[in-house]
């Protein structure tokens, strides 16, 4: 059925879990999400980023429509969340669109600017009822730029800061930079575990982890031991669709149909969902 990102964010923290969050571009990306989150048998929730949104002619609706149509079919919870935000006018179609959550992402501005443009996002977000997440220190390697150097000032969130930021801002969740970077092909990350510690000891909302493809799976199960409530993962799955994909054309050089290619990326995407759900912790107790 379809569930609220707010209602899987707090089941998950209360059980000193986390909730996976899959990034969705294509059809197939929907529905291998949803298969994989009932193979593992988790709640899940599928989101949807600026990006992709542009990548879809600038339209939310075709694809936010196909993943609520599976959301209400799945049998496991799964909610829909509006990722990376940094347009107003993409904000303001989440409620009609079927969302229950947004991220909204001002972490590239200075302090002062992100937390006004967040806390005007958090206003207009808690008047509709949504979920709203935040960032504070930038998790690089959007868009093609250059992953922070992991040292520099801005490549970590403090946490004094952190909680400021939240205090002022309203926010529900905080995305929080403490080593990962967007966009890794390799599963090479390391954490900074004891700044995850911090951050989960000084803050009271969820963090959420963000540029997750780059980590191992015990990377990912320590993040959620100490204090990761979402984590959002989305390379991996273009990972595992393209590499099948390639490999299928490549052994069928006078293929045509595209249900052939599209049903190898689709299981590959299937595969990784449910290894990455397994490595954050099975299935719920109950
Ligand atoms: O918000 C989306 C995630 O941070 C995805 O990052 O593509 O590096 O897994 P990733
Ligand atoms: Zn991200």
């Amino acid at each position: 059925p379809l569930a609220t990102t707010g209602d899987l964010v707090t089941r998950a923290a209360a059980a000193r879990r986390a909730v996976a969050a899959f990034n969705i571009i294509t059809l197939e990306h929907v529905e291998a999400v949803v298969a994989g989150a009932e193979t593992a048998g988790t709640p899940v929730v599928l989101q949807v980023s600026e990006n992709a949104v542009k990548y879809r002619y600038g339209r939310l609706l075709p694809l936010a429509r196909a993943a609520v149509a599976a959301a209400e079919r799945a049998t496991v919870p799964v909610a829909l969340h509006l990722d990376h935000v940094q347009s107003d006018t993409l904000l303001r179609q989440a409620p009609q669109a079927g969302f229950s959550s947004v991220m909204y992402d001002a972490s590239r501005l200075p302090y002062a600017e992100n937390l006004a443009a967040t806390r005007a996002a958090a206003d207009w977000a808690h008047a509709r009822g949504l979920w709203i997440e935040a960032e504070l220190g930038q998790v690089g390697g959007k868009n093609g730029q250059p992953p922070l150097d992991a040292h520099a000032p801005g490549a970590r969130t403090d946490p004094a800061e952190a909680r400021a930021f939240v205090a002022d801002s309203g926010v529900d969740a905080l995305a929080v930079a403490v080593g990962s970077v967007h966009a890794m092909t390799t599963r090479t990350a390391t954490l900074d575990h004891d700044l995850v510690k911090r951050l989960a000891g000084t803050l009271d909302v969820p963090l959420v982890l963000h540029g997750s493809s780059g980590l191992p799976d015990g990377e990912l199960a320590a993040a959620v031991a100490h204090g990761i409530t979402k984590v959002n993962v989305g390379t991996a799955l273009n990972i595992a669709m393209t590499g099948a994909i390639r490999e299928y054309l490549a052994a069928r050089p006078e293929a045509v149909d595209s249900r052939g290619y599209l049903t190898v990326g689709r299981e590959a995407m299937v595969r990784t969902v449910v290894e990455i759900v397994r490595a954050l912790g099975g299935p719920p107790p109950g």
